[in-house]
């Protein structure tokens, strides 16, 4: 959208972002538990210099922090594959942000510094709240990337990682309510952003790198670079 017409919009609807979306580059991505959310983030920081961060790792983070007054109330929703309040995971990813943009406000490389950052925010928003309120009060995200494969295809995937992954939530009992909650909670999130054709539809089926390939060029066009 030319920038004088989203200015007049905002002029409209004044939102109070912590952080001004033309200066940090927020893409959110979604897909059902094992898609290959954070394999795909990674080699996306490798090319492009984003910053991956996983709402789910923020959280497990939290859980073990010494001192946490959530560690409890994370824990019982991870292991029921419920969502955690979204005030706890808004907080750690605003929180996340700043202390990003912090420590590389000096460094200019590949879209950084002076304030300005490129997040990939994996695993969120899980919930229709978390949704506005991130894009109302934190930063207004660019685009959704999401993530599609079958349910037999993401089981199998989980029970493989579950053997190393050491997490609590990759096993069979978890990970059905975990699908649950995606199809009951989390596919209107993705359903919301199609209408506002903000989301980019990959199919994660093959391997690893065939993935990457639309998921790379999927974001270099939208980088404009
Ligand atoms: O994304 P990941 O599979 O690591 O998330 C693990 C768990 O963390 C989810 O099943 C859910 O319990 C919690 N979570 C959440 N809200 C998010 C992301 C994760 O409650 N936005
Ligand atoms: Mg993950």
């Amino acid at each position: 959208m030319p920038a004088i017409i989203d200015k007049i919009k905002r002029l409209f609807h004044p939102h109070s972002e912590v952080f001004d979306h033309d200066k940090v580059f927020v893409i959110f991505v979604l897909g059902g538990p094992g898609a290959g959310k954070g394999t795909q983030c990674a080699k996306l920081v490798q090319e492009f210099g984003f910053s991956h961060l996983s709402a789910g790792d923020l959280l497990r983070a939290e859980q073990n922090r010494e001192g946490s007054q959530y560690g409890e109330l994370i824990r019982q929703n991870i292991r029921e594959g419920k969502i955690v309040p979204s005030e706890v995971t808004v907080g750690l990813l605003r929180n996340a942000i700043a202390a990003e943009l912090e420590k590389r406000k000096e460094n200019t490389e590949q879209g950084w510094g002076d304030g300005k950052g490129r997040f990939l925010v994996d695993g969120f928003p899980r919930q229709m709240d978390q949704a506005h309120i991130f894009d109302e009060q934190v930063c207004e995200s660019k685009f959704v990337l999401f993530f599609v494969t079958s349910e037999e295809v993401l089981l199998q995937r989980l029970l493989e990682r579950g053997k190393t992954s050491g997490r609590e939530d990759d096993n069979e009992e978890s990970i059905k309510k975990r699908f649950k909650t995606f199809v009951e909670t989390s596919m209107p999130v993705v359903e919301y952003y199609k209408k506002h054709d903000k989301v980019i539809e990959i199919d994660a089926t093959k391997s690893i790198d065939d993935v990457y390939t639309h998921t790379s060029a999927a974001v270099r066009e939208r980088l404009s670079i």
